[in-house]
């Protein structure tokens, strides 16, 4: 199996830098194209404009030692490639349908570009049945002198967590290809080579991946399957998680005992403020709006996001009965980003925590070690360290379990509060340790003081 003649990676976003940067790292010969002149320049000097841990160092070696580079010029990325990597945005669109103008825009500019044979691998994750339609935008747009024929889309979708997203890429589980174009699919099997052999150098061999080959309708759905399930998952442990409070079980516990049994297994099963981030959300909501648009209702797909929604208002019921009235009362939020090591906020829980917190009168402060405010919440007071913001609470939320937070020092939160009411939004605290320095702890279905709330008690 021929290696690749160069590989173009377009979309230089969260996905495509790492997948970008990795490539080169693995051995390839890369350019990454990003039309962005503020992310390009950024990139050109080899940092990213974004937080993902191990992704800088990668970036700097493999744009100093030549095997990677970003341009803005499809032209040249084409010329250099032979295997094109798509990774544009999907951001959410009409109806819960993902919003393919990016996808469209990048096809087209690729397939006015291309000269000679090209297989197009969608990574950007799209609505099941896109490959067709991405065929025939490519096809439409080519030169006549190029052959239809030599054009083939091939789907690979991507399993990156953010804030993991290197290793992830370096060492995944399982790789996916979708395409009946056996020479299409052989020639990107080929471009993962280093990685489905673990033969690159940090390889773990005594791990390596398993190639999952199918048809590309199938491809797709797996990417939104996969994501779907994961958020039913902890949108059930949620659920039951609200049950213990019922019942004064343990919802640890639970979930660790849950966990041992290997067809549940223990990922996923940490009960808490719920899901948040650009993918879970948009992703079940895109295979909701694909279920309905054939007249199916997609039952458990509307409890997850349902349930999802909940737990955020449930950390604003806590907190209204501890504190009655939420109005002038002072909170502090621990965490802004939608999970630890990123510093992403985009379908954070944090935001529609503060907002629901703001809109009944109380006055709140937000601290997260990588994000210093939040676009959609302008008004939101942010500190530049947590005893900043924790300084004369009534009350402390942790929304984000990072470790500085995890690690704080419980005995000064205590002394800095003006109140002593502790909701550990992601059951990240020993409720004990914190019970010891005077505190009140609850927790989201563990270390529960009150049972909880079903009506609206604004
Ligand atoms: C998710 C998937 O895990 C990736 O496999 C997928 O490639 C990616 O979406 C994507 O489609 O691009 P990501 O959104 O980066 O990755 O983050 P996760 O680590 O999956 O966490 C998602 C959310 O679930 C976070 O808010 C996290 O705090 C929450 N979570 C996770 C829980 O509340 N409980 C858990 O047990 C696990």
């Amino acid at each position: 199996m021929a290696d690749p003649k160069g590989i173009a990676i377009v979309g230089s976003g969260y996905v495509g830098t790492v997948v970008a940067a990795c490539m080169a790292k693995i051995g390839h010969r890369v350019v990454g194209v990003e039309i962005d002149e503020e992310k390009l320049s950024k990139l050109q000097s080899g940092s990213s404009y974004f937080y993902e841990p191990g992704l800088d160092e990668i970036l700097r070696a493999s744009i100093d030692n030549g095997t990677l580079q970003f341009t803005n010029d499809f032209e040249l990325a084409m010329a250099q490639s032979e295997v094109v990597f798509l990774c544009v945005d999907t951001p959410p669109g009409e109806g819960g349908h993902p919003d393919t103008t990016n996808v469209m825009a990048a096809a087209k500019s690729i397939g006015r570009a291309i000269k000679s044979p090209h297989v197009i691998v969608t990574k950007s994750t799209v609505p099941v049945g896109s490959g067709n339609w991405l065929t025939t935008t490519i096809e439409n747009v080519l030169d006549d002198d190029v052959d239809p024929s030599a054009i083939s889309v091939v789907s690979n979708p991507e399993f990156l967590r953010e804030g993991s997203a290197v290793m992830d890429f370096l060492h995944p589980e399982r790789i996916v290809l979708g395409g009946s174009d056996e020479r299409a699919v052989d020639l990107v099997e080929a471009a993962y080579k280093p990685i489905l052999d673990q033969s690159f150098p940090g390889g773990r061999t005594a791990e390596r991946p398993i190639l999952v080959k199918t048809d590309r309708s199938t491809a797709e759905t797996i990417k939104y399957a996969a994501n779907a399930f994961l958020a039913t998952k902890i949108s059930f442990i949620n659920e039951i998680a609200e049950i213990c409070e019922w019942v004064n079980a343990d919802v640890k516990e639970v979930a660790l005992a849950m966990g041992l049994d290997s067809r549940i297994s223990a990922m996923f099963l940490q009960a808490g403020v719920g899901w948040g981030g650009s993918c879970f959300g948009k992703d079940v909501e895109a295979l909701a709006a694909t279920a309905r648009a054939y007249g199916q209702d997609p039952m458990i797909l509307d409890a997850t996001r349902a349930v999802n929604q909940h737990q955020r208002h449930r950390v604003v019921h806590k907190l209204q009965s501890h504190l009655r009235p939420l109005r002038g009362s002072r909170i502090a939020l621990l965490g802004i980003a939608f999970k630890p090591e990123t510093d992403d906020t985009r379908d954070a829980p944090s935001i529609t925590i503060a907002s629901e917190l703001m809109a009944r009168g109380a006055i709140v402060r937000a601290y997260d070690p990588m994000v210093k405010q939040i676009p959609e919440l302008p008004d939101l007071q942010t500190g530049t360290d947590p005893f900043s913001v924790i300084e004369r609470a009534d009350a402390v939320v942790l929304v984000t379990e990072w470790d500085e937070l995890r690690n704080l020092d419980l005995s000064v939160v205590a002394e800095k509060m003006r109140g002593n009411v502790f909701i550990d939004g992601r059951n990240a605290f020993d409720p004990a340790r914190v019970e010891a320095v005077g505190l009140v702890y609850e927790g989201m279905g563990t270390g529960v003081v009150a049972p909880p709330r079903n009506s609206e008690p604004w």
